[in-house]
Formats: C-alpha cells, sequence, structure tokens
C-alpha cells in the first residue's frame, strides 16, 4: 500500500470545510513525489505557504509579537528539526537540511536561523493580520482577566489550531513531517511537540506518526513513539483509538500509517486527507 495523509491541526476551526478542501488539493499534489521524504516535505511546504494554516506564513504569534516556528522531519534511522526559528518562509526546509546536511540532529533559535542562511534560505516575515488579530484577542482576554495566570489546557483551545503534518508510505518507505508557529498563549521560548522525536513525531521501519494539539499534554505522554511501540499489537486506528481516548477532553489529533493501513483521527476539528493506493 501507497499512502499518504495530510493533517491540518486539531483545534477550533470554524472553517473546517474551506480547510479540509485545501489539505485535499495539496495531498493530490504532494502524492506526485516519487518518494515518501519528498511526498511529506511537498505536503507540508505547501500548507507552510497557504497563510490559512498556522505554520510558515500565517504562523501565530508568542504573547510578545514574536514568531517563533518548529519543525521536523524523520525517516527511519534519521531525523531533523528546528526550534524556535524566526523570518524564514519554510522551516520544514531548514528542518531537512539539518538532518541531510548537518551533522546535528535538532538546531534551535539563532543557530537555526544561522544555519539557515548559510543554505540559502533568505531573510522572511512569515506575519499575517490573521496573527496579529488573534494576539489581540489573547491579550485583550488577559488584561481582563478572562484567562487565568497559570491557565488550564483547555484555554489553549480557541488559541490552538491548524499546526500541519504528513506521513507517507511510498514504495515501502515512511517518512513524517510537521511544522507549527506553536500555540499563540505563550511566551517567547516555548517548544511545543512538534520537533520533539517520540512526542509530536515518530518515524521507524514499522511505520510514522505524527500528533497534533496541545504540545505540552502531547510531550507529557510521548505520543508519537507510544502509537509507534505498539504498531502490529492491533489495527493501527484502533491503537490511535485508545491513545487518544487518554488524553479526555484535551484536544488532540494524530495521523499514522504502517505498512498496511493509515488514519487521521482527532477529537477536535481537525482537517485532514488521505490519499493511498
Ligand atoms: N502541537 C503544536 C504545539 O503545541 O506547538
Amino acid at each position: 500500500m501507497n499512502a499518504l495523509v495530510l493533517h491540518g491541526g486539531a483545534g477550533s476551526a470554524s472553517n473546517i470545510d474551506e480547510l479540509n478542501a485545501k489539505v485535499n488539493e495539496f495531498a493530490d499534489i504532494a502524492f506526485k513525489e516519487k518518494n515518501a521524504l519528498d511526498a511529506v516535505i511537498k505536503a507540508v511546504v505547501l500548507m507552510e505557504d497557504e497563510p490559512l494554516f498556522n505554520a510558515g506564513t500565517g504562523s501565530n504569534m508568542r504573547l510578545d509579537g514574536s514568531i517563533q516556528m518548529d519543525a521536523a522531519v524523520m525517516i527511519p534511522g534519521n531525523f531533523g528539526g528546528v526550534i524556535n526559528i524566526e523570518n524564514v518562509k519554510n522551516p520544514v526546509l531548514v528542518a531537512k537540511d539539518v538532518m541531510l546536511k548537518s551533522p546535528h540532529l535538532l538546531l534551535a533559535g539563532d543557530g537555526a536561523i544561522k544555519f539557515a542562511r548559510k543554505m540559502g534560505y533568505g531573510d522572511y516575515d512569515p506575519s499575517t493580520e490573521k496573527a496579529r488579530k488573534k494576539r489581540e484577542r489573547i491579550l485583550e482576554k488577559l488584561n481582563n482577566g478572562e484567562i487565568p495566570e497559570y491557565y488550564h489546557p483547555k484555554f489553549f483551545l480557541e488559541f490552538l489550531g491548524d499546526t500541519v503534518g504528513a506521513v507517507a508510505r511510498i514504495n515501502g518507505e515512511f517518512a513524517a513531517a510537521v511544522s507549527t508557529g506553536g500555540t499563540s498563549l505563550t511566551l517567547r521560548g516555548r517548544v511545543g511537540d512538534s520537533p520533539i522525536p517520540g512526542a509530536g513525531i515518530y518515524c521507524g521501519e514499522k511505520g510514522a506518526v505524527v500528533a497534533t494539539g496541545i504540545g505540552e499534554e502531547i510531550i507529557k505522554r510521548m505520543l508519537s513513539i507510544n502509537i509507534y511501540n505498539r504498531i502490529g499489537e492491533m489495527p493501527l486506528e484502533e491503537i490511535c483509538k485508545e491513545e487518544l481516548e487518554k488524553f479526555g477532553d484535551i484536544p488532540v489529533g494524530i495521523i499514522a500509517v504502517d505498512e498496511n493501513s493509515s488514519c487521521a483521527l482527532s477529537n477536535a476539528n481537525m482537517p485532514y486527507a488521505i490519499k493511498k493506493y
């Protein structure tokens, strides 16, 4: 089986139909790629370039107004990621270069930006009016005392959404990729699950898994590697269902692929597309 699964973020998106149409369109384009790594990268680049999603152009702003993005790619036996990268158009391409062209697996902050420039990725402002308005709404709520200083994960829901990810199996090879502007109700320097191998992304010889939702909760449970380690125990979708149920009403989404099947599940609105033959 060849399969490509995309998601556009677990959250409270009111424009779910529009987002579903986009991820389907992008999945059709990306599935034309000849191998799994190129397919997941292509899918994520297309979503990063679409301002409707919270990745690349259109990324959320931190409370201080800055945009710090995380991205990662993984294939069996190799990984590359960037954490809190700023002012680049496609963080996932930099993550791929970390994996393929650097001796490291993860680069963060200034170092990630310098590496991106060395690799030829120019200065780019990913900010949008949508992100500015979202931040304004959050600041207003904080100032009005509608969000407590130490907030519960449920307060994230309104400010989540639209993070992107892809998993693929093509000609027997697996790959996974993720990219996010993070949640907007966060401090500068915060890191979510997306670039943490085993948390927001995992890929090995048995399959590929990507998670979306509240990063802190996903990291605590190491969601992606938990699912990966269970592959073969029962049908993939059943494994994902069981793992998802452990989150209760904390918004989380999962996409996964193994040798024979693929799935996309979420307990919140999550645009997704599954292509296979
Ligand atoms: N799941 C994306 C994040 O929490 O940053």
